[in-house]
């Protein structure tokens, strides 16, 4: 069942009921100032931080779900209704709301009178722009009273939701003309403070949240719309809020605009009064002139249309697929530049106080948008790269606004450093910017001791090879990818995390996926090396990578599939031999070996790949494990902690099903890559989203397994690496055109489902044309650049500026 439909031409997706199964959210901003809005006006907005800088108030997990936003309410001769639905849940006898690329705009009409309102956030501004539009669609005079109203959060959004002794004594407001201002802890150490204005004349404001709903009632009976007469409060403590009361009268026909702007403004220390208790408002008058007409607001939304416009020209695709043209052209690309922005704070799942940024997930982000913004990748890698130790291990998380390493969390999840040189090594082949080896690059963010940034790769490299345990096989240390696989950790008891709880030190547990990642970003560190004329190090760097290339056949394959771990006590997981009730396959290293190339030559490949499809396949994506585990295992940590069929214990985890896509397409089985494919990119499941739930335009980090009581439905929309691992499948591999080191690889490996396509791809300043018959999906292509043909699969780089034609027929 769905919900609404995509509009291509627009790069919208359009929700055409208030109803659907789970809030269906979208992203506003794009530098510093960002909102989160729902289909039905929910959400809020931060500054830069969705902790310490929270703007506006949400509560997650409510009842209702959802409430708390920024809402209007219409007051038409007493019948009171909000054009979002929520939060009043008046019938509407038009809903839509239209989510596209950094906009929102969701449009109710009820009694004739059509309401429409836009949210965005204008580039390079730290506001929001809340448009209203209302229209007279019937034959009579309309008079009305639109009431606006946003909460308040007292900035810091975890204080906000538990310090309630201090914080019910610290809200303050300032109200001048059609602005209020909110500045608590403004008096004290704060600089900065938020405002809420609209460029119209007000009958009335209110600020005191209390007075405006009333203690009793929520936001979908408020006191103040529903009488229809704001009460000119001025907050003092408790909640702070802002509302306008504006008359409105509207002849037949007739549509009248209003531009509300919701900004955030620092001002110098020195800077900070007018005169004794006031604020000095220059810096929010001047924001606001900058947006107080509906010609400003037009002008800054094409701005915005354009640049996004700009972003995605850089791969688009033209095929007869529409599905897989709006996932590849729009929203999967936009899924990355979200991850890019909030890493894994704030979605409706992330609670925006929680984690910082992954050491691991940003590296992988970065994947899915070097492509978009290559030199805000840059900036990127050196933030990460400053995070790393000496020894090659890193921080698993650091802070966004300090960039300091975490020292909650800390270090020790041994796949972290084998990410760097993958994100470095995808930077470089976008770029060609070769000299981002050279930057000078902090070890633990200490400015006194620093190293090349390839010093850091070659650290990241030896962290491997220096933490193997007794098969030969890398350490994982805290955990490896999978976060819940925690196998020095021994948790006992539930008031401490699983993953950073370290009763035990051991150099015993071992990872076949560190091993796979080795192999395959391994051979990443030699060509880097080599460029930089280090020919022994290269060599040296290879025979590492070979030698592990043959440990794994040795001591990580289990006869039918690779192995996936060997615990604290030398016991295997992931193995047929392994005890009923626990899993006997787990995804990670079939996926991750065979896209390191490890028995592809011998056969172990295939009968990896055949045992996934036998074992893992499922009708809404690959599982995780198999069978899930049943009970809890000390000795295994978090994965055994989830009920079956969930998350890490044998959900489907859309980040490493893209692993297996790739796999496919290296043996040569492009056909089965796009069945995957198909079955978890979100615009070929919209027919059924009323089991998946989720927003059919994102990726969600989860689907429940087979084994789990709501098989099929997904969770953790939007922030994860799910958004970059599915792109790179796609887009490099079975649509097969990616930078190489030497050259743009074409190399389309897909099948005959899609017989016939044209690429479009900027890289280094040229455009590649790139026109594709795919007649068979073994991934063997024959090349003709500009009319001439050429051997192998790589097109040379060509110089900026010039356009590129290539003709491939892949078989
Ligand atoms: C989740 C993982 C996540 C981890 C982060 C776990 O509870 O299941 O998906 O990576 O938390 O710490
Ligand atoms: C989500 C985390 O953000 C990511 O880093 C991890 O790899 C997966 N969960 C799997 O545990």
């Amino acid at each position: 069942m769905r919900f609404g439909h995509f509009d291509d031409s627009h790069k919208e997706y359009v929700i055409t009921t208030p109803k659907t199964p789970y809030p269906w959210i979208n992203y506003l901003g794009n530098e510093n100032f960002f909102g989160l809005v729902s289909h039905q006006g929910g959400g809020y907005c931060f500054y830069r931080d969705a902790r310490l800088r929270r703007l506006t108030r949400y509560r997650y997990n409510n009842v209702p779900t959802d409430s708390g936003g920024r809402y209007f309410y219409i007051n038409e001769g007493g019948d009171t209704w909000t054009p979002t639905f929520m939060p009043m849940k008046k019938e509407l006898d038009f809903f839509e709301c239209r989510h596209g690329l950094g906009y929102t705009k969701v449009t109710g009409r009820r009694n004739g009178l059509r309401a429409e309102v836009l949210y965005f956030v204008p580039l390079g501004e730290t506001a929001e722009v809340h448009q209203v539009t209302l229209k007279n669609e019937g034959t009579a005079a309309k008079k009305l009273k639109l009431f606006s109203f946003i909460e308040f959060c007292l900035w810091n959004a975890h204080d906000d939701a538990t310090n309630f002794q201090r914080n019910f004594s610290t809200g303050e407001v300032e109200v001048e003309g059609s602005t209020i201002y909110h500045k608590t802890e403004y008096r004290e150490r704060r600089d900065h403070f938020a405002f809420y204005h609209v460029n119209a004349t007000v009958a009335g404001f209110d600020t005191d949240r209390e007075s405006f709903i009333g203690l009793y009632n929520g936001f979908g009976d408020p006191d103040v719309p529903c009488a229809g007469e704001s009460k000119n409060t001025v907050a003092s403590g408790w909640s702070p809020v802002a509302s306008h009361g504006l008359d409105v009268t509207l002849a037949p026909g007739e549509e009248k605009t209003f531009v509300f702007l919701l900004g955030y403004v620092e001002n110098p220390r020195a800077e900070k009064w007018e005169k004794p208790g006031v604020i000095n408002k220059q810096r929010a008058k001047a924001l606001i002139a900058k947006f107080s007409s509906t010609e400003q607001v037009n002008a800054a939304l094409g701005k915005l249309r354009e640049h996004w416009n700009g972003l995605l020209s850089n791969y688009a695709i033209e095929s007869g697929d529409e599905k897989l043209n709006r996932m590849v052209n729009i929203w999967n690309p936009y899924q990355c530049m979200v991850t890019f922005n909030m890493s894994r704070s704030a979605s409706y799942f992330e609670s925006g106080i929680g984690r910082g940024m992954g050491f691991r997930d940003s590296n992988q982000d970065l994947l899915g948008f070097v492509h978009l913004v290559p030199e805000r990748a840059r900036e990127r890698i050196i933030d990460i790269a400053s995070t790393q130790f000496a020894d090659g291990s890193a921080y698993h998380q650091y802070q966004p606004l300090t960039k300091r390493g975490n020292n909650d969390v800390g270090s020790g999840f041994n796949d972290d450093p084998l990410w760097l040189i993958l994100g470095v090594s995808a930077y470089i082949k976008e770029t060609g910017d070769y000299g981002i080896l050279d930057e000078q690059v902090p070890f633990d963010n200490d400015p006194n001791n620093q190293a090349s940034l390839l010093e850091h790769l070659k650290r990241s490299f030896d962290h491997v090879s220096h933490n193997l345990g007794p098969h030969g096989l890398p350490l994982i240390g805290r955990a490896d990818w999978n976060d819940c696989l925690n196998l020095n950790c021994f948790s006992e008891t539930p008031d401490e995390p699983f993953q950073t709880t370290g009763n035990r030190t051991g150099r015993t547990a071992e990872s076949v996926f560190i091993a796979g990642m080795f192999v395959h970003i391994g051979p990443e560190y030699a060509k880097i090396a080599e460029y930089k004329g280090q020919a022994d190090e290269a060599k040296r760097a290879l025979s590492e990578v070979a030698k592990m290339e043959k440990t794994v056949l040795e001591h990580g394959w289990d006869g039918e599939w690779f192995l996936r771990a060997y615990d604290f006590f030398g016991k295997k997981i992931g193995s047929k031999d392994c005890p009923e009730g626990d899993s006997q396959i787990l995804i990670e290293p079939q996926g991750y070996c065979v896209m390191a190339g490890i028995g592809v030559a011998t056969g172990e490949a295939k009968k990896a790949l055949d045992s996934v499809k036998e074992r893992l396949d499922t009708r809404y994506g690959i599982v995780l494990n198999n069978p899930p585990y049943r009970d809890y295992h000390v000795e295994l940590g978090e994965i055994s902690s989830y009920p079956p069929g969930y998350k890490e214990n044998a959900g489907i985890f859309c980040h490493n099903n893209p692993w297996v896509m790739i796999a496919e397409t290296v043996i040569g089985r492009g056909e089965r890559a796009f069945e995957y494919y198909k079955k978890i990119a979100p615009a070929y499941i919209e027919d059924i989203s009323e089991i998946h739930r989720t927003e059919p335009y994102v990726y969600s980090q989860m689907i429940a397994g087979k084994d789990a009581v709501h098989h099929g439905e997904a969770k953790n929309s939007w922030l994860t690496g799910t958004a970059a691992w599915n792109f790179v499948a796609i887009s490099q591999h079975l649509l097969g055109v990616r930078p190489e080191w030497d050259g743009l690889c074409v190399k389309p490996c897909i099948g005959s489902e899609v017989p016939e396509f044209t690429i479009t791809r900027k890289c280094r300043g040229a455009t590649y044309r790139i026109h594709v018959k795919s007649l068979g999906g073994t991934g063997k292509v024959k090349l003709k650049v500009d009319g001439k043909a050429i051997e192998g699969d790589l097109v040379p780089y060509a110089k900026a500026g010039s356009t590129v034609n290539i003709e491939c027929e892949a078989s």
